[in-house]
């Protein structure tokens, strides 16, 4: 019955917001060096759906208000920018050091210099958290600091992926040529280290160490995930790193594979196929290289929202462990869509490479993991990352012949109904819906 309910629209609900968010973004992402600003603010500027910065926003409206310290924690907020307004003090927005200036003989460089000095500010104008001007009701129930952590949310999205594309080989993305292919590796690189820098600086601004903690082990994750990836399927060849996902998590939130029984699917592997242990591999890798950002951000706004340790309200853990867990889900869902599409659309479809474009890389996903517990020779091409002449088209052939795409979607299926059990323990509202409503399209999108 519950699927034929209609769901408040998040694109709809947040549209303010997200207006708000953009201009943020781009002025977070502002350099005075043309190349860097360009390179920078590209992917950003690309048609992209935003949607884990949406989820932040989400997230913080769902859950504000829950806490008995919310009160507080808005009204040091509201007096934090009524400050910040008023010139005294610090918002979420205050520089507390000046920028650095480097003098050179250069006539027009010490004048700029000058100038900068007299206005740090200009060297990087840093943008108001304060809140989009709206009438919209939804939206005085987020805080600035929230969403600032939405808008650093991105800047981190969008630094992966400037990453990502060179270590891809990726030319498209967004459905227009890459940034590397483009500007080439080393600013793509340097870009995406801007935005890392950027989104510190802001994270540095929230006040919350819980928050850097959370925001922090995200950056480790990425990386670890993707090393993961690159050293291959097969667990023993990557036993000598030891991702330290968790390093700064609870116990709590730890093994994201095995809190949950249901998404080891290898119970329902035949044993001709993968182990156990390889299909675990690639969990974890999932969760580490996507899920964990959009896990520990939702659960970073629910902190931030009073739910966090410094606020000493016990049942605080119960509200972050909802977030973090309809996040987790929601993330894996996502990457296991994501592995899918790339047999099952193509390139045209995603605006990025497609067509089996994993095989090419090496990489064997869920649907090639399924499909070689129905076609055992599979195994063979997967090991030597089908390096040799005609060993992408064969396992191409095999997983599209297989159950493989099938098997990941009710995969996803699942992970998708485990984010939907975990929201649905928050109380009623048009934002909880709406993340309700993510996760169910998360399953039908096509790109
Ligand atoms: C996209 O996956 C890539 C990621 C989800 C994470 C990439 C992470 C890094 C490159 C590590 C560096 C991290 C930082 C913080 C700069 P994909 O290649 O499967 O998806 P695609 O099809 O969209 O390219
Ligand atoms: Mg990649
Ligand atoms: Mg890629």
């Amino acid at each position: 019955a519950s699927s034929s309910v209609r769901l408040a629209d998040p694109v709809k609900l947040l549209s303010s917001e997200m207006n708000f968010l953009r201009a943020n973004v781009t002025s977070l992402l502002g350099s005075k060096h043309p190349a860097l600003d360009t390179i920078a603010k590209y992917y950003f500027q690309a048609e992209g759906k935003h949607v884990r910065p949406m989820i932040i926003l989400l997230m913080s409206q769902a859950t504000n208000g829950i806490s008995p310290r919310w009160d507080e924690v808005r009204e040091r907020e509201d007096e934090r920018e009524k400050a910040r307004r008023e010139g005294r003090g610090m918002g979420v927005d205050e520089p507390l050091e000046k920028e650095e200036v480097l003098q050179d003989e250069n006539p027009t460089m010490v004048e700029r210099a000058r100038d900068l000095l007299k206005n740090p500010l200009s060297a990087f104008s840093f943008p108001s958290a304060s809140s989009p001007s709206t009438s919209d009701s939804a939206s005085l129930k987020i805080l600035p600091t929230q969403r600032r952590l939405a808008e650093i949310t991105e800047l981190i999205h969008v630094a992966s992926l400037l990453h990502d594309d060179v270590i891809d080989l990726a030319e498209t993305r967004r459905a227009a040529p890459s940034a590397p292919s483009l500007f080439g590796n080393k600013l793509s690189i340097l870009a995406g280290d801007f935005l890392l820098a950027r989104a510190s600086l802001a994270l540095s601004r929230l006040g919350s160490n819980e928050v850097v903690e959370l925001v922090a082990s995200v950056l480790a994750n990425l990386v670890e995930g993707e090393v993961m990836q690159m050293k291959g399927n097969m667990p023993n060849a990557s036993s000598t790193t030891s991702p330290t996902a968790t390093a700064a998590s609870p116990a709590s939130f730890s093994s994201p594979s095995t809190q949950n029984p249901s998404i080891i699917p290898a119970s329902s592997l035949s044993g001709r196929g993968p182990t156990p242990e390889i299909f675990h591999h690639y969990m974890r890798k999932t969760y580490l290289k996507t899920a964990s950002l959009i896990a520990k951000n939702a659960r970073a706004a629910t902190v931030l929202g009073g739910c966090g340790v410094k606020q000493g309200w016990a049942e605080g853990e119960k509200v972050k462990d909802i977030a973090y867990e309809y996040g987790r889900n929601l993330g894996i869902a996502f990457q296991l869509i994501d592995d899918m599409l790339d047999f099952t659309a193509t390139a045209a479809d995603l605006g990025k490479p497609g067509g089996g474009a994993d095989l090419k890389l090496g990489l064997a996903t869920a649907p090639a993991l399924y499909a070689w517990d129905e076609y055992p020779e599979l195994g063979e091409l997967i090991e030597r990352k089908f390096e040799r002449e005609g060993d992408v088209e064969r396992a191409k052939h095999l997983i599209l012949r297989s159950s493989g795409a099938a098997r990941t979607f009710t995969l996803a299926e699942q992970h998708s109904q485990a984010a939907i059990d975990a929201i649905r323990r928050l109380p009623e509202s048009d934002a909880r819906d709406a993340l309700e409503k993510i996760a169910r399209d998360v399953l039908t999108r096509k790109k």
